[in-house]
């Protein structure tokens, strides 16, 4: 049974049938480009229509935003995290229509829509409280008289990328560390996903009318990547550029970022791995592997693609997630149905990588143990639905490097101790999340020790994906080295500063130099 009725979630949240695609706060802006339509993955029916932004718009935009950065560095940190606040504050009272919103455009059910909207209020909480947090160091000076320190100041404007597959929370990961660090942020969304970024918008208008905040802090542009592509990437307004994506784009995107010496947080694929030892706790190893595998239909990019089980629990292992898998498999369905546990995946070509991939493990030699076709018939009309597959394979196949992002998951076999587990887990490009199923302490050490998993996520008894927002999030290797989120991932949004003070009235310098005039 679905309960939310879609229409009043939209009318809700301010969407109308054509939208403004450009915003810098609480202005709205209507743009001349090209008309572009949202259609939900569930059932193929547009959600509505967007209007794009041209190049003057993002002209306009990067402008109220250089000019804004001056006003919104001189508002004490506590403040702008009092803003922040009350974003968060905001947030929970929209937060079920958003979830909903979420799962329409996207797909994800309607559990994880609601996940999706929490993670946006746990980052706005974390943020307030490193609003009065934002610390530098005192250093001692190798000189008389003289203090040493380092501090952090506000960077600049922010550019924020997002990926369809998680709409909004990435923004508020962003966007809530650089509110609170004194910089301004330039979102440019999926253009799978525009309509909860106009959403989100909209619920944070009314915390910047009510707090007179000046236009361009939180700006939003929608365009298609002729307009808002390189050029954006390449805008040396932009100090910090934070993209999640494919390693291709990724690498794209280093590239040119790079070349100007900006600074990024790339976010991009992975290929993660569980590891089910001899010890594990088989029951609750499979459980939790099977939200990581089936999960969001397998577009985390945290997502369980990996499950290397040792030999002797092999059969098992393989025993308890087919049975699991044949109860999901009448769990397929309309993302917003509360009774279904997987929805669609995003469109056609995912639909299409997906069945790629079922047939490229086979011929390789692998055997798909489980499902991999496409639903058809009632209630899958939008063409996006497909069983969770299941198949055996070797690591080194050329499929099994490479992230699908689709619900298919690969079992490969290991024999004699966790190193070798480790070997395979860590013998892929990308280096995103991982997970160790074992009640041995010595197996669970070395898991996480120097010569143990070399992903930048690393968790015991429990799966690869749903990391909490305290964590810095993000991984090595191909998937981009960037870490957002919490812990001190604050620090990218800011530059630091090294400070010498001479309070004396003599001139030493350092190293002990003499240089006498
Ligand atoms: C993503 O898929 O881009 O750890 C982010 C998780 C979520 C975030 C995923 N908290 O699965």
């Amino acid at each position: 049974m679905v309960s939310v009725n879609i229409q009043d979630v939209l009318k809700r949240l301010g969407i109308e049938e054509l939208n403004n695609g450009v915003s810098t706060g609480q202005e709205w802006f209507d743009t001349k480009g090209d008309i572009t339509s949202s259609v939900s993955p569930i059932d193929g029916k547009e959600i509505a229509k967007v209007k794009n932004a041209t190049m003057e718009d993002y002209e306009m935009v990067m402008e109220k935003a250089q000019a804004a950065f001056k006003v919104w560095r001189e508002v004490p940190a506590p403040e702008r995290g009092e803003i922040v606040r009350k974003i968060g504050e905001a947030l929970r009272e929209y937060k079920e229509d958003l979830g909903a919103l979420v799962t329409y455009e996207m797909g994800k059910i309607f559990q994880e829509g609601l996940g999706e909207v929490q993670e946006m209020i746990d980052i706005c909480d974390f943020a307030v409280g490193q609003s009065r947090l934002i610390n530098g160091v005192n250093l001692q000076s190798e000189r008389p008289q003289h203090r040493l320190s380092e501090q952090y100041h506000p960077l600049g404007i922010c550019g924020i990328v997002t990926s369809y597959n998680f709409p909004v929370a990435v923004w508020a990961w962003n966007s809530a560390l650089a509110a609170i660090a004194g910089d301004v942020v330039v979102w440019k969304p999926s253009s799978k996903t525009p309509i909860t970024a106009i959403a989100t918008q909209k619920i944070i208008r009314k915390v910047l009318a009510d707090n007179n905040m000046p236009e361009g802090v939180f700006n939003l542009i929608i365009a298609k990547s002729s307009v808002m592509g390189d050029n954006f990437l390449s805008d040396k307004r932009i100090p910090l550029m934070s993209v999640t994506g494919s390693t291709a784009v990724g690498k794209r995107v280093g590239g040119i970022v790079g070349k100007r010496l900006g600074k990024t947080i790339l976010e991009l694929g992975g290929n993660n791995a569980v590891i089910i030892t001899p010890s594990a706790d088989i029951q609750m190893a499979v459980m939790s592997t099977v939200f990581g595998t089936v999960g969001t239909a397998g577009q985390r990019c945290t997502s369980t693609r990996r499950v290397i089980i040792h030999e002797s629990v092999y059969e098992e292992v393989k025993e308890k997630f087919l049975s699991a898998y044949e109860g999901i498999q009448h769990k397929i369905g309309n993302a917003l149905d509360q009774d279904y546990l997987v929805g669609p995946l995003i469109d056609a070509n995912s639909v299409m990588l997906f069945q790629h991939a079922v047939k490229k493990v086979e011929e390789e030699g692998g055997k798909v143990l489980f499902g991999g076709q496409v639903k058809e018939g009632a209630g899958f009309e939008s063409g996006n639905y497909v069983v969770p597959c299941i198949a055996e394979a070797q690591n080194h196949f050329e499929i099994v490097q490479e992230e699908t992002f689709a619900p298919i998951v690969y079992f490969i076999k290991y024999s004699g101790d966790i190193m070798n587990a480790i070997e395979i887990q860590n013998d892929v490009p990308q280096g995103l999340s991982s997970a160790c199923f074992t009640l041995d302490m010595r197996e669970a050490e070395t898991f996480l020790s120097y010569a143990g998993s070399d992903c930048g996520i690393a968790n015991v008894n429990l799966g690869t994906s749903g990391a909490e927002i305290g964590g810095a999030f993000g991984g090595e290797k191909d998937t981009g080295g960037g870490r957002e989120s919490g812990s001190d991932a604050w620090k990218i949004y800011m530059r630091r500063q090294t400070n010498t003070v001479n309070y004396g009235t003599e001139l030493p310098l350092a190293q002990g130099i003499k240089f006498d005039i």
